[in-house]
């Protein structure tokens, strides 16, 4: 383990030394810190606190929130549940992936620049299908409009 990862380590573990229970915070901050719960850290702490790794992982598994991979720049959430997927969910996500080269099961581009996810639904089945990307919710989408509104992004990046 590098250095610089433990440094980072140690100072969260010194953070919640005494409240042994709080691993979503633990957790939040090697979030925060890394931009992804990292194995080798996950792996730092069950060690460090005698804390079955399982434990951890089953707090990750659980909580939509925590990513145990690198996440691109750019999230884009695309809807699958059962209204938008009726309506067209899967065309326009297999037009994002051949847009943005993704390959089997990669999630996020070589360049880092897009993580594409699914989520069940959003909440807004009168627009749908839906895709959100960042914080910014398209509706109505197909996949030829989901790539005109992604250029956008991909421009963004460039300037
Ligand atoms: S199913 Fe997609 S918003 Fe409800």
């Amino acid at each position: 383990m590098e250095k610089e990862l433990e440094d980072t380590l140690e100072a969260i573990y010194l953070k919640y030394v005494d409240n042994e229970d709080n691993i979503i915070t633990v957790l939040q901050d090697i979030q925060n810190e890394l931009g992804y719960v990292e194995k080798e850290a996950v792996e730092w702490f069950a060690k460090k606190t005698y804390t079955p790794v399982s434990k951890f992982y089953g707090v990750i598994t659980f909580y939509s929130q925590f990513h145990l991979a690198p996440r691109g720049k750019n999230i884009v959430t695309v809807c699958c549940g059962t209204v938008c997927h009726v309506k067209g969910a899967p065309k326009v996500i297999a037009k994002l992936k051949e847009d943005l080269k993704l390959k089997g099961a990669d999630h996020t581009t070589r360049d880092m620049l897009f993580t594409m996810e699914n989520v069940n639904c959003v909440g807004a089945c009168s627009i749908a299908p839906v895709v959100i990307v960042n914080d910014k919710v398209f509706g109505k989408q197909s996949g030829d409009k989901m790539v005109k509104n992604l250029k956008y992004y991909k421009e963004e990046l460039r300037n």
